[in-house]
């Protein structure tokens, strides 16, 4: 064994360059709004960091091995790898919705992190740190964690119990680094934080630390150990390994290691408290003993809590980012998460608080204030901002406050103290109010002449437009959206490029300058009516609706994006219109409700099934959409769902026609006839309907497939992931006039063999008299990867 003599204390920051990660979520179920609120944190100081001209590295990604995702990938019928692609696009998918800026997404299946993990197994082997041996005791599959304890010990993180597990393992020697750890903790008191996570890993590692079993052999989704390929290597040691394996470690490719020596070690590694253990003692130690840099800090945030329990998949009481996003915005949603939960504390999330700080502070707060200022200079000057001219008490006091604000925001918010950072600022959205209100350049008294009134005017709206320009800086990491619209409407141009410039380094009172030309004002934070939470709440009932509905049919619903297909209902649902689970949810999530929803998870969180469409003859790969229920991925239909749920209407199970598999008629390339107004066609639901993932995509690449007259190879970017598509257009369309070109496609049709050549969706297209295909596409703008619906 080499010695354990390692850092003893981290390096201290390079302010050159930023590296932060979330933790890698697992797939084994869709993201909710716990898994977002770790994101959108990391986001916000990803951007703040860039802002301020650091170069920063963001990664995120997925962990999608173990025996966890093994066993929820068994019960939905797939295989791991192709359970673990759907819900890692899922995860992808809402980071990319959400806008959040992520350098790097790992996926810990792919093979840069194959052979980093083998790496650094290897090195902790060859260190002397790894011997075989043999494991007998408890594991909880749950959460992928080793416990103490006899047969039935219930798992000490969540609850469950216990499995006995008896295998030959390599152990990794932990208990050498007992004493080691505890130095470095004190070497280095900014390491873990908050205080509570502190305590709490000192005293786990104060009790004692036993060797640490890194290897299973009684499952094989994993990596195998490298020259003993019946074992796996432990999940954790897997999952942790993504930080450096993201950035190149073990890659023999000189500009990997470029960027591994550029970024490593971590600045900061964001997770939830409850993986603080993994992250403060397990990887610290793998660390020490490979000899390797450690990171230079780890933050826990608190859980998200909704109906007085942490939000899960298991409990059932989970909310899901999209539901915020379409009815108030992803700006809204990232203010309350950061506003409202002082971080490192668990926080309630509820529909209504989040409504009364959107109104308050946004829509009345801050975007009143920026309505009033913008409006108020096209009126009295046509747009163009006037010279604010002499300064006087009042003006002088708004900018000492200002500058105030931009020496105590920064500081706040790089020790993550988000709440308070926010608080500060929204002082100075309310002292600029109460200044344009005081000094009403409204209203011209009687006695004040008119040239002197026009004065006040200037001053004042010069004056309030320079405290909003601050404001607006200072939050853009915070609300990215808005602050870019704010910006274009000072005239300011595009704030990411004044981002990419380090606005933020240089930000001092008096940038604005006179003669700006302002752009019509344009609304920010439309005031939130009083249906907003039940809005809200519908969407959210609609998606556990279909999970019963689903459970009934037997079917897989449109799971690949099965919220948003929810969503999609649930916004034009009036709010009357709701179902007897939704009354149910709406009263705390009904027990109903829960109970099968937490039965089904395993399952119905699977990805989506395709439409049911069979491999059509290469002529007519670009068939219109022919929608037919997903053949039934898991039929235990009768054992799950129970009778008293079937018994209401509204939920009552599909009928057996809807689920019947297509006719092959419906799939014939479509002929003449489709012209003539439809005949009888067969009605489809909603449910049906929104089975059917249809997504704006970009064409990258069009190009004629060899020996293929018909078919047309194109790459296509749907913003969130980039396919190939075959489609049999190439009589009807020049490739190259392709290029650029936005349609629409199917995008959780099952991949499809033509030629040799995987196709992985179908375009969408009109198909005239003669067979000629005409492509859907938009007259308007549409970002890459929007839903149609
Ligand atoms: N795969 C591991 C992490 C490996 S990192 C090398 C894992 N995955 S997880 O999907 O279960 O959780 C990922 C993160 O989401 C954790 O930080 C967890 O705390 C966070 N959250 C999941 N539910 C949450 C809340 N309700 N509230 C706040 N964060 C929550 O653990």
């Amino acid at each position: 064994m080499q010695g354990i003599g390692q850092p003893m204390t981290n390096p201290a920051p390079t302010p050159a360059r930023y590296y932060l990660t979330t933790p890698i979520y697992y797939v084994n179920a869709r993201p909710h709004l716990g898994h977002a609120y770790t994101t959108i944190v990391c986001d916000a100081i990803a951007r703040k960091k860039r802002a301020l001209g650091i170069e920063t590295w963001f990664l995120t990604g997925t962990d999608e091995h173990g025996q966890k995702i093994e066993r929820s990938a068994d019960q939905a019928g797939r295989t791991p790898f192709e359970f673990a692609t759907a819900l890692s696009g899922e995860f992808r998918g809402l980071w990319d919705r959400l806008g959040l800026s992520y350098d790097d997404f790992i996926r810990t299946t792919e093979e840069r992190h194959k052979r980093g993990t083998q790496h650094l197994f290897a090195t902790l082997r060859d260190r002397g740190f790894i011997y075989k041996g043999s494991y007998t005791g408890q594991y909880c599959v749950s959460d992928e964690l080793y416990v103490d304890g006899p047969p039935g010990t219930v798992c000490p993180d969540c609850g469950r119990i216990t499995e006995t597990v008896s295998e030959e393992n390599y152990f990794f020697k932990l208990s050498a680094f007992e004493r080691k750890l505890l130095e470095f903790y004190e070497a280095n008191p900014g390491f873990m934080g908050p205080e509570s996570t502190r305590r709490e890993v000192i005293s786990f590692v104060r009790g004692g630390l036993k060797d640490l079993s890194v290897s299973r052999t009684s499952f094989s989704w994993g990596i195998p150990v490298p020259g003993d390929e019946k074992h796996v290597i432990y999940v954790w040691l897997d999952a942790l390994a993504n930080y450096m394996t993201a950035l190149g470690y073990g890659s023999d490719d000189f500009i990997d290691q470029e960027k591994f020596k550029k970024f490593w070690p971590a600045d900061l590694h964001l997770i939830g408290k409850e993986i603080s253990r993994f992250h403060c003692v397990y990887w610290p130690a793998f660390l020490m003993a490979a000899g390797i840099p450690l990171p230079r800090s780890v933050k826990a945030n608190g859980w998200l809590l909704f109906d007085q329990g942490k939000m899960s998949k298991s409990k059932g009481n989970i909310v899901r980012a999209e539901t915020v996003q379409e009815i108030l915005g992803a700006d809204a949603l990232r203010y309350f998460l950061l506003r409202e939960i002082p971080f490192g504390q668990d926080g309630n999330f509820s529909f209504d608080a989040l409504v009364q700080r959107y109104n308050s502070d946004l829509a009345n707060g801050y975007g009143n204030l920026v309505s009033r200022v913008v409006n108020m200079v096209h009126k009295y000057f046509g747009g163009i901002l006037p010279e604010a001219g002499a300064e006087t008490a009042a003006e002088a006091a708004l900018r000492e406050s200002a500058v105030r604000t931009i020496a105590a925001f920064g500081p706040a918010f790089d020790d993550l103290n988000f709440s308070e950072a926010l608080k500060t600022l929204w002082a100075l959205v309310a002292e600029t109010d109460g200044y344009l209100t005081a000094s009403a350049p409204w209203k011209r008294p009687a006695d004040r002449p008119e040239a002197e009134h026009v004065a006040l005017q200037a001053r004042v709206l010069a004056t309030a437009a320079e405290a909003i320009r601050i404001i607006t800086a200072l939050v853009y990491p915070i609300l990215p959206d808005s602050a870019a619209k704010v910006w274009r409407q000072f005239g300011q141009g595009e704030i990411a490029d004044a981002a990419k410039n380090s606005f933020l380094a240089e930000l001092s009172w008096g940038g604005l300058k006179a003669g700006t030309r302002f752009a019509e004002p344009a609304p920010l934070f439309p005031r939130a009516e009083k249906d907003a939470v039940e809005r809200m709440q519908n969407i959210e009932d609609q998606d556990s609706r279909s999970v019963i509905e689903t459970a009934s049919s037997g079917a897989t619903s449109g799971g690949g994006d099965r919220g948003f297909a929810a969503t999609a209902g649930a916004v034009n649902a009036k709010p009357e219109a709701k179902t007897s689970a939704s009354a149910a949810t709406t009263a705390g999530k009904g027990a109903i409700v829960k109970k099968i929803a937490e039965k089904q998870e395993a399952w119905v969180e699977a990805p989506v099934d395709s439409v049911g469409v069979d491999a059509a003859a290469e002529a007519q790969a670009y068939e219109t959409v022919a929608l037919a229920a997903n053949a039934p991925a898991v039929a235990a239909t009768a054992e799950l769902a129970p009778p008293q749920v079937a018994q209401g209407s509204e939920l009552a199970p599909p009928q057996v026609a809807e689920l019947a598999p297509p006719q092959v008629a419906e799939l014939a390339p479509p002929q003449v006839a489709e012209l003539a107004p439809p005949q009888g066609s067969q009605q489809i639901t909603i449910d049906d309907f929104i089975k059917v993932d249809l997504r704006v995509a970009q064409i990258l690449v069009a190009e004629r497939v060899p020996k293929a007259d018909k078919l047309l190879r194109l790459e296509v970017d749907l913003g969130y992931e980039k396919r190939q598509i075959l489609a049999g257009i190439a009589q009807y369309y020049e490739p190259e006039k392709l290029i650029g070109r936005k349609i629409v496609i199917v995008a959780n049709l099952a991949p499809r063999k033509m030629r040799g050549l995987e196709s992985n969706g179908m375009l969408l297209a009109a198909s005239l008299e003669d067979g000629a295909p005409v492509l859907a596409g938009f007259l308007e703008e549409v970002p890459l990867g929007a839903r149609l619906k």
